[in-house]
């Protein structure tokens, strides 16, 4: 990464320095594709027969993981002109060539948990390992139903931990409960329903994000919903249709409440991702009393796409309720920086999936946030702010993870002080120009 420096904004290979924001910010952006559909954009046109051309493909590391493992599984794939532009050329529903080796996910939970889904119902041999941090994380919440449904798989710690090994069958449909409100397992799932012959149905009590449920329609694999059971009639080949990926909307959140954390501020970010089951931040950060308007512009692939637009203004403590967690899951880190600028307190109801992400979200908040002086403490299963808290600017962690690089970056323009983050590279996981469009927006020389 190259060095910037300016006397508020410096970056170097080990850490970032931002001061206090205190020019308002009045701009237009554009966020880079949504995480979860570029995934799933990559791993469905890799099962087509026919080359399938994606628009606007996120450039992160995650989404290179998918990318080299579909390359290992004899897909193949080529950047077209535009940076974010990609042709698959996919193996067909049955085509995945067995890897000579371990797929290595990466720091890539999506990655590993999807594509296990599509492993376990191919008659082949694989292994999925990952780095260091995605060979903590659970991975039984996978294997168990995979196991149910026919396949065998083993792995650390009885398989609850990576490198798994997977001996995949030609699956019969199969039913299943999902009791973890994961979006990834569901997805795990109807991808592997989807190789299964005959009617597979998956039945999950949360409402979690449904891009795969759209995509399936989109690409005409037979699905359909019945309360909160899907069915899905298989062995279905995706079809070869164009695909483009909308703006992250979980990009998006860092920079609507940048807009909150800066006085006089007014940020617009254009082309995102609408779907219901993505913005509930904007719902909390609505109640929270902030102005942010949604303006729709158009469907893409199934999915609603506009504009979100983000004045200053003074917000105040809320309850966010345990139904709400899955639809702003990834967003909590820098709902809680809002947290911190609101007057009162602000609740997070049931947020222990927040432990099984890229580090311990959870210890993680309460140590950095306090360590720049937020009032901020977790009980059982709650996230606890209470604000106003003056931050203050404090050298702080990001434990290599993206979301919380991102949200303590937004945090320090609010801090007094400077604030130096260590580890913000991570940032490459997810939003790869992070730092570059926070420079540029807060009007600084980052050099
Ligand atoms: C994702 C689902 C969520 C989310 C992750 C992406 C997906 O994970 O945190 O960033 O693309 O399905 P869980 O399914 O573990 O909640």
């Amino acid at each position: 990464m190259p060095r910037k420096s300016s006397p508020l904004f410096q970056l170097t290979d080990s850490s970032v320095r931002i001061g206090r924001q205190i020019r308002p910010m009045e701009v237009a952006l554009e966020m880079p594709g949504d995480k979860s559909i570029s995934h799933r954009s990559l791993l469905l046109a890799s099962l087509a027969s026919e080359p399938v051309r994606i628009e606007g493909l996120l450039g992160s590391a995650d989404v290179g993981s998918t990318l080299a493992a579909i390359r290992k599984l004899g897909a193949r794939a080529r950047r077209t002109g535009e940076s974010d532009c990609w042709m698959i050329q996919g193996r067909g529903i049955e085509g995945y060539r067995e890897a000579e080796g371990p797929i290595d996910c990466g720091n890539s939970g999506t990655t590993v948990r999807l594509l296990t889904g599509l492993l376990a119902a191919s008659p082949m041999f694989s292994i999925v390992t990952g780095d260091s941090s995605l060979r903590r994380r659970p991975m039984a919440r996978v294997v168990r139903p995979l196991a149910a449904a026919g396949a065998t798989l083993l792995g650390r710690d009885g398989g609850r931990l990576l490198p798994l090994a997977i001996q995949g069958c030609r699956m019969n449909a199969f039913d299943c409960e999902i009791p973890e409100p994961s979006a990834q397992v569901k997805t795990a799932m109807l991808l592997a329903a989807m190789k299964s012959s005959g009617v597979s149905r998956i039945t999950q009590e949360s409402r979690t994000r449904d891009h795969t449920e759209r995509m399936f329609r989109y690409l005409g694999v037979p699905l359909t919903k019945r309360g909160a059971t899907l069915e899905v009639t298989g062995p279905a080949e995706p079809r070869a249709r164009e695909l483009q990926v909308p703006g992250d909307p979980s990009s998006a959140a860092f920079f609507a409440v940048a807009a909150l954390a800066v006085p006089g501020s007014r940020i617009e970010i254009r082309r995102v991702c609408l779907n219901p089951t993505r913005i509930g931040f904007v719902k909390v950060l609505q109640r929270m009393g902030a102005s942010i308007q949604i303006r729709k512009t158009g469907e893409a692939c199934g999915e609603t796409i506009g504009d979100l637009i983000t004045e200053h203004g003074p917000l105040r403590g809320v309850v966010v309720r345990a139904a709400e967690i899955p639809s702003l899951v990834d967003e909590v880190p820098v709902l809680a920086v809002a947290a911190c600028l609101a007057e009162g307190l602000t609740r997070f109801r049931g947020i222990s999936e927040l432990r099984t992400k890229e580090t311990d979200r959870v210890a993680a908040l309460v140590r950095e946030f306090s360590a720049m002086g937020a009032a901020i403490e977790a009980i059982d299963d709650d996230l606890i702010v209470r604000g106003p808290s003056p931050l203050t600017g404090a050298s702080v962690e990001s434990h290599h993870d993206h979301r919380m690089a991102m949200s303590l970056s937004v945090a320090a323009l609010a801090a007094s002080g400077v604030t130096e983050i260590l580890g913000h590279r991570c940032v490459k996981i997810s939003f790869p120009h992070f730092f570059d469009q926070l420079a540029e927006i807060s009007g600084r020389t980052a050099q």
